[in-house]
């Protein structure tokens, strides 16, 4: 559905200006797991109501994604030369399409997370939130300042629940102001997102490990607590962050399952 919708919405090759679209699509469609808008399309599941009434939204914050991942492959940020076994997109399309590109997605993420709300601006709000120096933006700037001085574990939870966290957040956010869900409902997936967010994140250091190519200098969590300990904090998230699901019984099947596959992205190799 987020392919589909997602292919539906970016505008085609052909279409002026070709090499930014080209570059827009290739960001969008070269392998992304689309975790963050099955998290959303989890929360219409869970609300009974049909995805396609948060499938925009979702979509939306899969652009806010896209566009993130642009910009911390680039030269001044983390230097990668690979995302998701293809040329990051700045070697593929040179820096300053990439640039573009991802700001055209990123304006596109606004337009979307708007659409399908009885109040759009509270949409884009909480958007803007997940986003800005409030959210994703700040977490990249902290994970940047600390690859030159050493973080407190603290504040490496902090970095990673605002670079991954924010995004995950928005995804119950979001789709639950769509939704009309109730404040009870909505304060315990957000700690579900806030929990996933952070054992997420814990599952990529994990895994960069076995491919210490890139991100060197960067503060892990195996740095920290060592394979075993971190491996045990991701565990102990996605418990806890399956226990906050208790009180919404089979409707939240999908959410749950969702938290057992951070797990299963690292287990084979622990
Ligand atoms: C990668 O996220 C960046 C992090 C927040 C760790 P994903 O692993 O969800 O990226 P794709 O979209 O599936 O490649
Ligand atoms: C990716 O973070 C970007 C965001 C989370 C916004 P990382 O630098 O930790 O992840 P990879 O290894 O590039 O995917
Ligand atoms: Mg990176």
């Amino acid at each position: 559905m987020v392919d589909t919708a997602l292919n539906a919405y970016l505008p085609s090759c052909g279409t002026e200006p070709k090499i930014l679209h080209e570059a827009m699509r290739h960001a969008v469609f070269s392998g992304g797991k689309r975790l963050r808008p099955i998290v959303a399309l989890a929360v219409a599941d869970l609300s009974r109501a049909q995805p396609e009434t948060v499938l925009d939204a979702a979509c939306g914050i899969e652009l806010v994604h896209a566009a993130s991942l642009i910009l911390d492959d680039l030269p001044c940020m983390d230097d990668a030369t690979e995302r998701r076994g293809h040329p990051c997109l700045h070697i593929k399309f040179g820096e300053a399409s990439a640039l573009l590109a991802a700001m055209a997605l990123l304006s596109s993420a606004f337009e979307l997370a708007a659409r399908n709300s009885h109040e759009p601006h509270h949409s884009v709000e909480l958007l803007e939130h997940a986003v800005g120096t409030r959210g994703l933006v700040y977490g990249q700037h902290l994970d940047l300042h600390y690859t030159q001085a050493k973080p407190t574990l603290e504040v490496l939870e902090q970095i990673h629940h605002l670079k991954a966290g924010a995004l995950f957040l928005a995804a119950i956010t979001i789709p639950a102001h769509i939704l009309g869900m109730n404040e009870n409902d909505l304060g315990l997936l957000k700690k579900f997102a806030q929990k996933v967010g952070l054992a997420f994140q814990i599952s990529d250091d994990l895994l960069d490990e076995q491919t210490p190519l890139e991100d060197d200098g960067k503060s892990t969590f195996t740095a920290f607590l060592g394979r075993n300990g971190a491996f045990e904090r991701m565990n102990t998230l996605i418990d806890e962050a399956i226990i906050t699901l208790d009180s919404f019984g089979a409707p939240a099947d999908p959410l749950r399952l969702l938290a057992q596959l951070v797990r299963k992205r690292v287990e084979p190799r622990c």
